[in-house]
Parts: structure tokens; C-alpha cells; sequence
């Protein structure tokens, strides 16, 4: 029913819109905006995507995607505009955010990713109103790590922006609680977002990627979510290769050799022992109830 409203507001906003300047992708066909003036490859078009990775922010999206993209059924975009979250895009209607997918051909899927739905409020409805049946992947991790790796990334931001910074106890901790406020630790809150899609579809339409076992051995992750796509396989051992300097895996497809950006990696601070426990037994709880709500459970230290 909700979903029905939703479909209905959206059917009103059908305006056709400028569309945005271009769509930043990575899939070797696509277009930015450097080359608007060559012509799509012959046989592609954009379509809406076939499925979505929600989030989480930090659980490395970014890499899920860029490892899908070795699939050469699939046609990846990292849009990242938030078409579902934001008014003001939203109102722009489904032609424009048609436009920021990539060109694909007809015998491929394609899979945008934006982190930030995960723990929006708004996109579950909209999404499921779009595509009832589209297929979302998540991807997660120790949620505790999530928190100082959010952090982590802010801090780097705010300094790059020179805006002051704080250490990390400063935000955990207020009047020497734990302090639930803090987005970073709302954001980890697994089963309070869950349960806001899960109103929405059916737990099997959720492929959840474990971000953890992704990093240390990417090709199994990758089978199943080739496997909840209908993909064939295609995604081999031989797509990666272990960088011993990052200390993380490169992708090797088509001739080419690609590792994720630097700001990946980045060393996450040491954070106070008493302030990080007091973090996990918070999250605990939480993750005790994510574990019923999906049905499975995951080896969180
Ligand atoms: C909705 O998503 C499903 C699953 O990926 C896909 O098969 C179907 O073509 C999509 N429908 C539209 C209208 O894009
Ligand atoms: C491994 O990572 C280092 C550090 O980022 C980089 O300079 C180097 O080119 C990478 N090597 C390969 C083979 O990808
Ligand atoms: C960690 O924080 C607690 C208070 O939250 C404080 O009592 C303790 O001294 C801190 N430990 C270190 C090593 O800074
Ligand atoms: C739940 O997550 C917390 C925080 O990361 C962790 O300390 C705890 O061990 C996890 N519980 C289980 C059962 O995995």
C-alpha cells in the first residue's frame, strides 16, 4: 500500500527535466563528461538499474561495485546523487535518474550504488515504488568498526576543508556516556534500518555481502551475489591479485589492473579501550536483533 502512494506521487512528477550533466561510472562503456560529444556505442541505452547496493557507508561499497564490474554482464555507475533521498532530486522524476545510469547493452544488468540509503528513511518506499521486484545488495561489517571508520573519513574530510577536528572519545563519549547521538554510531544501528526495508520487500530480495570475508577473499562473496543476480559465473581467482603495500586485494580484468583509491585505506585512530568496549556492548544488542531479523548471523569480533 505504501508502496502504491509512493508509485502514484511519482507518476505526477514524470517531468521531463533537464538531465544531469553526466553520471560518473566505471563501466568501461559509459560516458563522462569529457567525451559528451562522442555518440553512445552502438546497441547500448540506459535503463533504471536492475539492482541497487544500499549501503552501508564505510562497509565498502565501493569496492562491491568495482568487483561486480568485472562481470561483463554487468554495467555499474556509482551515481551517488541520492535520487531517492532528496526532494528536490526526487522531484526531477524517474527519466532523470534513467539518465545517470550507464549505457548498456541489452544482455547486461546494471547496479548503481548509493551508500547513504541504507539508513534513509525515505528510500525504501520510493525504491520499492519504482521497482517493486528490483534486487538490493548490502554490504556490512563489524558495525563497531563501521563507527571508526565513519569517523575516520569525517576527520580526513574536515581537515582536507580545514575545519577543526576532534578526537574520537570526544564524540563517543558525552557526560561520560556513551553518546547514542552521534550519527556515526545511529548509522551502525543495523536492525533499526533493516526493519525499514524489510516493511517494504521480502528479506529475499536483500542479498547481504559480508564486507569482512569481502576484503580477505573476495571471490566467494562474489559467487553468491552473481548467484542472487542470475548471473553465470564469471568472476574468476585470477580477477585478483593481493597487494602486499595496501594490504588489500586488486582487481585484474580485461588488461587492466585497478586498486581502490588511496583514501580507502586510511589508518583508523587507536581509540581508548574503555570508550571502544563501552561501544561494542552498546551495539551488541543491536546486532543480536540484525541477526534475527535476516535470519543469520555474522562473525562480528
Ligand atoms: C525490476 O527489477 C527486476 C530485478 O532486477 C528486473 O528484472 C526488472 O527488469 C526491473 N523492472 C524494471 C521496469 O526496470
Ligand atoms: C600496490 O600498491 C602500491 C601502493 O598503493 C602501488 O604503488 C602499486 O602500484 C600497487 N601494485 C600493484 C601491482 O598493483
Ligand atoms: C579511557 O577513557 C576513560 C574514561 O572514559 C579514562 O578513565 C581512561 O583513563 C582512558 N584511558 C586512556 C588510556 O586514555
Ligand atoms: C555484535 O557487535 C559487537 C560490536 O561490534 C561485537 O562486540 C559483538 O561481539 C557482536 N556480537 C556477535 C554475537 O557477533
Amino acid at each position: 500500500m505504501a508502496c502504491f502512494l509512493a508509485s502514484a506521487f511519482l507518476f505526477i512528477l514524470q517531468t521531463f527535466a533537464a538531465p544531469p550533466q553526466a553520471s560518473i561510472s566505471l563501466n568501461g562503456i559509459n560516458l563522462n563528461d569529457e567525451d559528451v560529444t562522442l555518440s553512445p556505442p552502438p546497441g547500448t541505452s540506459k535503463r533504471p538499474p536492475h539492482s541497487i547496493i544500499i549501503g552501508v557507508r564505510k562497509g565498502g561499497t565501493r569496492a562491491l561495485l568495482e568487483m561486480l564490474d568485472i562481470h561483463p554482464e554487468v554495467a555499474a555507475a556509482a551515481t551517488e546523487v541520492h535520487f531517492f533521498d532528496w526532494d528536490e532530486n526526487y522531484a526531477k522524476g524517474l527519466e532523470w535518474y534513467r539518465e545517470l545510469m550507464p549505457y548498456s547493452y541489452p544482455h547486461q544488468i546494471t547496479v548503481e550504488k548509493t551508500p547513504g540509503y541504507f539508513t534513509s528513511t525515505l528510500a525504501p518506499e520510493r525504491i520499492c515504488a519504482m521497482n517493486s521486484s528490483i534486487k538490493l545488495l548490502l554490504i556490512l561489517r563489524d558495525p563497531a568498526e563501521r563507527v571508526v571508520s565513519d569517523y575516520t573519513q569525517v576527520y580526513f574530510n574536515r581537515l582536507e576543508n580545514h575545519k577543526p577536528v576532534q578526537a574520537i572519545e570526544n564524540l563517543l563519549v558525552r557526560n561520560g556516556a556513551l553518546n547514542t547521538g552521534y550519527k556515526a554510531i545511529q548509522r551502525s544501528l543495523y536492525d533499526i534500518h533493516m526493519r525499514n526495508w524489510l516493511r517494504h520487500f521480502p528479506l529475499e530480495q536483500i542479498h547481504i555481502v559480508d564486507g569482512d570475508l569481502l576484503i580477505h577473499d573476495p571471490l566467494p562473496e562474489l559467487q553468491k551475489v552473481e548467484r542472487f543476480l542470475n548471473l553465470p559465473p564469471r568472476i574468476v581467482a585470477s580477477n585478483f591479485y593481493f597487494n602486499q603495500t595496501k594490504g588489500f586485494y586488486c582487481i585484474r580484468s580485461d588488461g587492466r589492473e585497478r586498486c581502490l583509491h588511496e583514501s580507502k585505506g586510511r589508518p583508523h585512530p587507536v581509540v581508548n579501550s574503555t570508550v571502544l568496549q563501552q561501544l561494542r556492548s552498546y551495539l551488541q544488542e543491536h546486532n543480536r536483533t540484525f541477526f534475527r531479523l535476516v535470519k543469520r548471523t555474522f562473525n562480528w569480533q
